[in-house]
């Protein structure tokens, strides 16, 4: 017996990193899994997104646990093509349960304002935004809605600290999200319907593991002209949390993310979780 068995969940951003966690973690619970990924790159984001061959090796590995998945390339920006996808994925199984706005970019190169700040926001608020609106005449009571923002987003000045129109929009849409998923929760709590949005710090995924990242913690090594190593960005991570350590794992936020689809957490709605090991009690670090 699992958890999730009979249950369908859409996750966002599933190709790899923690939307693909999440896929195989729910999975794992009986759920089958609806993904969808833009599989494609957007020119203001300075390292590589996702591509078809990382989204077939979520199917894989969720098929491998005996689940079924409908894994389609779509874009979160885009209203139509994403119900698109989750009208396929429904098609095949016939409800949803729990959706997971996961996908995310980091457009935080020097990029012009209006390729990184309108990317940043298109995504990060509005692709949330779009999930839930192809989602939410889906959603019956019982049903559980996660969306993912960032302690990162909402720690004053770190975003900034990566380019003046990436990181502000990265870090505004993380902000608004809690509220959003504060007042929205109000709205879906008398049909029974739940939501909570999940803040992690650091996680070791390649929206950290990138050199203007690299370059951000790093800028004396930067200064010089010279991009730093892995080892050397590591140096430096722990510096965001209070806890020692330089980041946490995808599988720490698809653990929370299976409790908050569970019925385990029945009654939990509206919540703001982070998953930062104390990185916000700590005072502003830039
Ligand atoms: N990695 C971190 O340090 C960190 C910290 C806090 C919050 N987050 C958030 O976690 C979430 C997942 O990111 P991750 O760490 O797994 O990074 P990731 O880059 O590995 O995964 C993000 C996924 O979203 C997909 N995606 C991007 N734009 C999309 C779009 N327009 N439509 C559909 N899919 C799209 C990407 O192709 C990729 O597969 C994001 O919302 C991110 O902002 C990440």
């Amino acid at each position: 017996m699992g958890k999730l068995d009979g249950k369908v969940a859409f996750i966002t951003g599933a190709a790899r990193g923690q939307g693909r966690s999440h896929a195989i973690t729910l999975a794992r619970e009986g759920a089958d899994i609806i993904a969808v990924d833009i599989c494609e790159q957007i020119d203001s984001v300075p390292y590589p997104l996702a591509t078809p061959e990382d989204l077939a090796a979520t199917v894989k590995e969720v098929e491998a646990l005996g689940r079924s998945i409908v894994a389609v390339k779509a874009d979160v920006r885009e209203r139509a093509g994403l119900r698109a996808a989750l009208d396929e994925g429904l098609a095949r199984f016939g409800r949803l349960d729990i959706v997971c706005a996961n996908a995310g970019i980091c457009p935080a190169i020097d990029a012009t304002l209006a390729a990184g700040f309108v990317d940043g926001i298109d995504v990060d608020l509005v692709g949330v935004h779009n999930t839930l609106a192809v989602s939410l005449p889906h959603l019956k009571a019982g049903a559980s809605v996660i969306i993912t923002g960032s302690t990162a987003g909402m720690m004053k000045g770190t975003t900034e600290m990566m380019g003046n129109t990436g990181g502000v929009a990265y870090s505004l849409a993380k902000q608004i999200i809690a509220t959003y998923t504060e007042k929205l929760a109000l709205q879906l709590a008398p049909h029974s319907v739940r939501l909570n949005a999940i803040h992690p710090t650091n996680v070791d995924t390649l929206l950290l593991h990138n050199e203007v990242v690299y370059k951000a913690f790093r800028p004396d090594i930067a200064q010089t002209g010279r991009t730093p190593t892995r080892e050397e960005a590591e140096q430096a991570f722990p510096v965001m949390q209070a806890m020692p350590i330089p980041y946490i794992q995808p599988k720490d936020v698809s653990e929370l993310v299976l409790f908050l689809a569970s019925d385990d957490s029945r009654y939990i709605t509206g919540l703001n979780i982070r998953i930062d090991a104390g990185a916000m009690l700590k005072p502003p670090m830039f």
